[in-house]
């Protein structure tokens, strides 16, 4: 018999508007959202407070040694619906996403052991499909048999476009120059570290959105999902 839920796996580079679709899709499937940029944005957030790592440096060992103490899981926030990050009983689904935080977490990720870490979790998350994951390594390392793959891009431009009116029109005090620094910045760290390195899997349908609605996006994204739902099941 075969199974009649897949593994959506959403990769791209940042703020490509990945979450805004896999969180979509997965209400409209019925399937588990997992947002695996807020996991290492949470580890990222617990070095920070820890001090091991600032503007000018990073003890990559210290972080790596208190790895076992970082116990990160998603709740569901009952007036969104949305799933919620939370570290060692905190949610800090807000400061996760502040630019200081986004400042450092390209560092944090390029961590081996890190990625081991959370890689593991994110594969037990989805043991049992029906999830829509989104990140920069599901549809090559953490789901490399996903039944959909997409890979989003958009210019540097575009992106930071978005990402500064999301951060204003919540308030934050940040700058559209550093956000496209930011950005630009990413996109560089994430794209040439060793381990696991964003790039589109072979497999995968590439959907550039600078120039799509977001409407037009989705609809194509799930005519995708439903047509692959189809052939799992035909
Ligand atoms: O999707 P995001 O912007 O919240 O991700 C934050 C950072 O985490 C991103 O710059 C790279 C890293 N990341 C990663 O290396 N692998 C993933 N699967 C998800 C995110």
């Amino acid at each position: 018999m075969t199974d009649p839920k897949i593994i959506i796996a959403i990769d791209g580079y940042s703020s490509t508007g990945k979450s805004t679709v896999a969180k979509q899709l997965s209400k409209t499937l019925g399937y588990i959202y997992v947002d695996t940029g807020a996991m290492y944005r949470a580890v990222t957030l617990f070095a920070m407070r820890n001090c091991y790592i600032d503007a000018t440096h990073f003890n990559e060992e210290a972080l790596e040694r208190q790895l076992p103490f970082i116990a990160i899981r998603f709740e569901i926030n009952p007036n969104t619906g949305v799933a919620e990050v939370v570290l060692n009983g905190e949610n800090v689904e807000q400061e996760i996403r502040k630019l200081e935080v986004a400042r450092f977490v390209s560092q944090v990720a390029a961590v081996s052991v890190v990625r081991k870490k959370l890689v593991e979790q994110q594969q037990l998350l989805g043991k049992d499909k029906g999830v829509v994951m989104d990140g920069r390594d599901i549809g090559t390392v953490v789901f490399p048999h996903a039944k959909l793959k997409i890979f989003m891009t958009a210019t540097a431009k575009d992106r930071a476009e978005r990402r500064f009116k999301e951060l204003t029109d919540r308030g934050d005090d940040v700058s559209y120059e550093d956000v496209l620094k930011n950005v630009v910045n990413r996109d560089h760290i994430d794209s040439t570290r060793k381990d696991s390195p964003l790039k589109k899997a072979d497999d995968a349908v590439e959907i550039d959105n600078s120039n799509l609605t977001l409407e037009e996006q989705y609809e194509q994204i799930l005519k995708l999902a439903n047509d692959a739902i189809v052939t799992v099941n035909s």
